[in-house]
């Protein structure tokens, strides 16, 4: 059966955990569909996953569009989230043509990096039938803002105005929050504190789902790879033995473990 918000939801209040993965063509789409993860993300990590760049900013609508395509020709039944690119939903209108693009290329959501400030946009899509998944914490689009990929929301009042801007997401009907690179305790907190399912990386084990870089969880990405990666591609597996040792340990609480958060 097809996965959709519903199964989401569900799994939120039956405390079965979910996966997620990003995938970026009809090959991994399939092999990760069929090997049981709950959500494709069509991420724009792609930028620098598929494209080499060193961050996520030169990622344009027409990539993104032509990836969820090919995303979509090889899904057997997960959700499939598409990332909306840096600059594409700077304001609601243009958040909402540049969505449908994607919704019409295959995404069953769309994801938006940012706080507060997304809400009547999120609104604004919902109202017109478009999913939405709100990405807060460590937002790479940002990372010339941030100075850095590094953890966010260490100190009180950050970690605070996190939660309050999640509440005010999901209050604006987000249908599913992300958080990434931030300390475990934070993301059991939100994750307590939102009825919407919260998915997480580099956010501790209590997130009501997990993602992961498919290419990190491979371990083919070259150079250092954060602390919350692990490599499944192991012990002679194959790349669908793998994912399914992924989809297998997030299931059981194995992964991620303690070693793979931030304090
Ligand atoms: O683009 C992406 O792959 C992402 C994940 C890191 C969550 O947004």
């Amino acid at each position: 059966m097809a996965t959709t918000i519903n199964t989401l939801r569900s799994m939120k209040k039956s405390g079965e955990k979910f996966t997620c993965l990003t995938a970026y063509d009809s090959t991994f789409a399939h092999v990760a569909s069929a090997s049981g993860v709950d959500v494709l993300l069509v991420g724009d990590s792609l930028g620098m996953v598929l494209q080499g760049h060193d961050s996520t900013v030169p990622v344009t609508m027409e990539d993104m569009i032509y990836h969820t395509q090919c995303v979509k020709n090889g899904n057997q039944g997960a959700l499939i989230m598409a990332d909306m690119p840096f600059m594409s939903y700077a304001t609601p209108e243009q958040a909402m043509e540049n969505a449908a693009l994607l919704m019409q290329a295959g995404a069953h959501m769309v994801k938006l990096e940012g706080g507060d400030w997304l809400c009547e946009t999120i609104a604004l899509l919902g109202e017109r039938g478009i999913p939405v998944c709100g990405h807060l914490g460590l937002t790479p689009q940002s990372v010339n803002k941030l100075g850095g990929y590094r953890v966010q929301g260490r100190e009180d009042a950050q970690a605070n105005m996190m939660i309050e801007h999640a509440r005010a997401m999901s209050d604006s009907g987000a249908d599913v929050i992300l958080v990434e690179c931030i300390p475990s305790a934070l993301g059991t907190k939100l994750t307590q504190a939102l009825d919407c399912p919260v998915i997480g990386i580099g956010a501790g084990k209590e997130t009501d789902g997990q993602v992961l870089v498919l290419h990190d969880m491979l371990g083919i990405t070259p150079g250092k790879t954060a602390k919350f990666v692990k490599n499944f591609l192991q012990n002679g597996r194959s790349i669908s033995e793998a994912i399914t040792a992924y989809v297998a340990e997030v299931k059981s609480g194995e992964f991620p473990g303690n070693e793979h958060g931030f304090e």
